[in-house]
């Protein structure tokens, strides 16, 4: 019988990066092709020169891969692009976590995305919303007309809200708000190029002038979820039972709650992962962060993204919910071998699943963090990172590294300088 693989493997960070990439070929039967655009940084000279304006060169950074995700009943391998230590071996650690809870369940709305037409001049508001409304079916049309194969895809324009707002410091003005299902891409160009087909029909019925045609990156019409549960044994550290790790946590997360300082700290956490995601994956992650951090103000106070609390089995329960406009096509995802190998290795068949996969590693991110500073305090583990770096930089052999990281952390002399001599001392013995 055909055994699924697991995301779950033991000593991942351990082994040399060439395993590493070993592995990452069989688990996605990359060709050779892929795998030279993970040693090339995956973007010639040439395309990034076609890529932006004014380019010099190129801009590395490292791409890991996170274990243990465990999604809807499916394991994957997150591909993730970050220069700061510790967010892949947290996420990997955390889903670990949730897997012996049973792993994520996550779900994601249809694409759809919000584009704006800012409309003024109107010489009466109600009167051209009623003209607006009168022909909704007419505009929609419009908008797709000349939209390509997203419609044949079965995208397209949807809907049409209207968007009244009073005395701005310019006075009044109508918002249209065009619904759009862009399918498997994240959107911009579809949404843009269709608003920009219906403005001048928007004036000649409404008898007012369009300034903005743009999209909204607020996209909540287009959130991401994902949850799960972990067995509160599995949180015991230290001297401290479950038990205890699980009211920290759940104290962390009301902090949060409760405070917009707190909550930018709790969600750029959150945002580690997810954008680590994003740039891996050649998605817009500011696009994803303008959304990410606009929702999380949408009950008027700047709050949390997460929820933390305890079930009836005294468990930990965690949720998370936010607007996630990503694509698996266009964009970069199509113009950098980097990014297609990443979604190779995630093995992504939607955009949607993507989104769910972006929720549960921004939930994974959340738990690594807030675990960590309500119990041992976070530079603990950074500093056993940090330490196990420089044993590498003071040319310790792999297999050697952590035995000389964890002799530098007990020392608490954590530096270049005792590394070599440590490495040094190795060599003689
Ligand atoms: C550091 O990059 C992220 C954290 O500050 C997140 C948090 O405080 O929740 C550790």
């Amino acid at each position: 019988m055909h055994k699924a693989p697991r995301s779950a493997i033991p000593g991942f960070y351990r082994m040399s990066l060439a395993d590493r990439q070993a592995i990452a070929r069989e688990w996605a039967g990359l060709s050779e092709d892929d795998l030279q655009s993970l040693n090339d940084s995956g973007l010639s000279l040439a395309q990034a020169d076609l890529m932006i304006e004014n380019v010099i060169g190129r801009y590395s950074l490292p791409l890991a891969l996170a274990t243990n995700f465990r999604i809807n009943d499916r394991d994957y391998l997150v591909p993730m692009v970050v220069e700061e230590a510790s967010v892949v071996a947290a996420c990997s650690a955390a889903a670990k976590l949730f897997r012996q809870g049973g792993g994520f369940a996550a779900s994601a709305d249809e694409p759809v995305m919000i584009g704006q037409i800012q409309l003024l001049d109107l010489a009466d508001m109600e009167c051209a919303i009623e003209a607006i409304l009168a022909r909704k079916a007419e505009i929609v049309a419009r908008a797709n007309e000349g939209a390509g194969s997203i419609v044949a895809r079965g995208g397209g324009a949807l809907d049409l809200e209207v968007r009244p707002l009073r005395n701005t410091t310019v006075g009044d003005m109508l918002i249209l708000h065009l619904h759009f299902d862009v399918r498997d891409a994240m959107g911009a160009n579809l949404v843009n190029s269709a608003l920009e087909r219906i403005a001048p029909y928007i004036e000649s019925i409404s008898g007012g002038r369009v300034n903005l045609r743009i999209l909204s990156n607020l996209s909540d019409r287009r959130l991401a979820r994902a949850s799960g549960t972990i067995p509160r044994n599995a949180l015991a550290m230290n001297d401290a039972p479950g038990t205890k790790a699980v009211h920290w946590i759940c104290e962390a997360a009301a902090f949060a709650e409760a405070d917009p300082y707190r909550a930018a700290t709790h969600n750029k956490g959150i945002m580690n992962g997810i954008d680590a995601l994003m740039l891996a994956t050649g998605n817009d992650w500011r696009a994803v962060e303008a959304g990410a951090h606009a929702y999380a103000s949408r009950g008027g106070r700047y709050s949390s993204l997460t929820t933390w609390s305890i079930d009836d089995s005294g468990n930990l329960r965690g949720e998370i919910e936010l607007p996630l406009a990503v694509g698996i096509v266009g964009g970069a995802t199509r113009t950098h071998r980097g990014a297609q190998t990443s979604l190779k290795i995630l093995g992504v068949r939607s955009a949607q699943e993507l989104a769910q996969v972006a929720a549960a590693v921004g939930l994974a991110q959340n738990l690594a963090a807030i675990r960590a500073l309500a119990t041992d305090g976070i530079q603990k583990g950074h500093m056993r990172l940090h330490a196990r770096q420089l044993a590498l930089a003071a040319g310790a052999a792999e297999e050697k590294a952590h035995a000389v990281a964890a002799q530098m952390v007990e020392e608490g002399n954590i530096g270049l300088a005792r590394a070599r001599d440590i490495v040094r001392a190795q060599r003689e013995r």
